[in-house]
């Protein structure tokens, strides 16, 4: 039996996917947000991030297995991750580095309710003691992660995914695998990171896969 059949994580997903369908609510609530950003060019995505700090946004379940199995596949021990939220992928990759013999997922959340709630669900799982949940800005958070890295994942507002990848990129293992969800959704605005991460001449060979929003899946020369 996997950590996903385990009954307090499988528990827990399955609260927090069925929690995470309210999210609806709070994007209706931000529509005028998102028109007046429109209209004024200050941008959607901006005017409408204060609505956003109760909202999951998270990857969906096959999202969430297919980053289990990639972990499991790679025998991932040290896994980063931009952008907790409420902690939906922090537990499946938690439950990978369990199944791999134990390490650590180091995770990153700016909003303090989210934190609360993220570590309440993280002991809810059983997983607390695999996560390091860091308060603040990634940018800082993560600035001191100790080398090698076998995996990371960015997940947070979408114009820090490629000053994240540069600010963790030295400490990726040869071979590590970086994942970087919303590629459709957010192709704008993360075109420099797949021009990045796709450029033949550069350190990786990439691909969108089509999971969820579209997930790149990267792996380091
Ligand atoms: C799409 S959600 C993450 C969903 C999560 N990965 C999941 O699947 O459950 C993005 C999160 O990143 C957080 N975030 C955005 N910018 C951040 C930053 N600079 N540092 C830390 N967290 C950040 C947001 O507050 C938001 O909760």
């Amino acid at each position: 039996m996997t950590a996903l059949e385990n009954p307090k994580i499988k528990a827990t997903l399955e609260r927090l996917h069925n929690a995470a369908r309210g999210d609806w609510l709070v994007f209706l609530r931000a529509v005028p947000a998102a028109a007046v950003g429109a209209l004024t060019g200050r941008g959607v995505v901006d005017s409408v991030k204060p609505y956003l700090k109760s909202a999951y946004i998270p990857i969906d379940a096959a999202q969430g297995r297919a980053l289990y199995q990639f972990a499991r596949m790679s025998g991932a021990r040290t896994i980063v991750e931009f952008g907790c939220s409420f902690g939906i992928s922090a537990i499946y990759l938690a439950a990978a580095v369990r199944d791999n013999g134990g390490g650590r997922v180091i995770t990153t959340e700016l909003e303090p309710e989210k934190i609360k709630a993220a570590r309440a669900n993280f002991a809810a799982a059983g997983v607390d003691g695999l996560i390091d949940l860091r308060e603040g800005d990634a940018m800082e958070t993560l600035r001191d992660v100790a080398t090698p890295v076998d995996l990371l994942f960015l997940d947070g507002w979408k114009e820090l995914c490629l000053p994240v990848l540069k600010l963790m990129e030295a400490k990726l293992k040869p071979g590590a695998a970086v994942f970087c969800d919303d590629m459709k959704g957010f192709r704008k605005t993360l075109k420099p990171y797949a021009d990045y991460v796709r450029d033949p001449a550069g350190s990786y060979v990439s691909m969108a896969l089509p999971l969820g929003d579209e997930l790149e899946f990267s792996v380091r020369a």
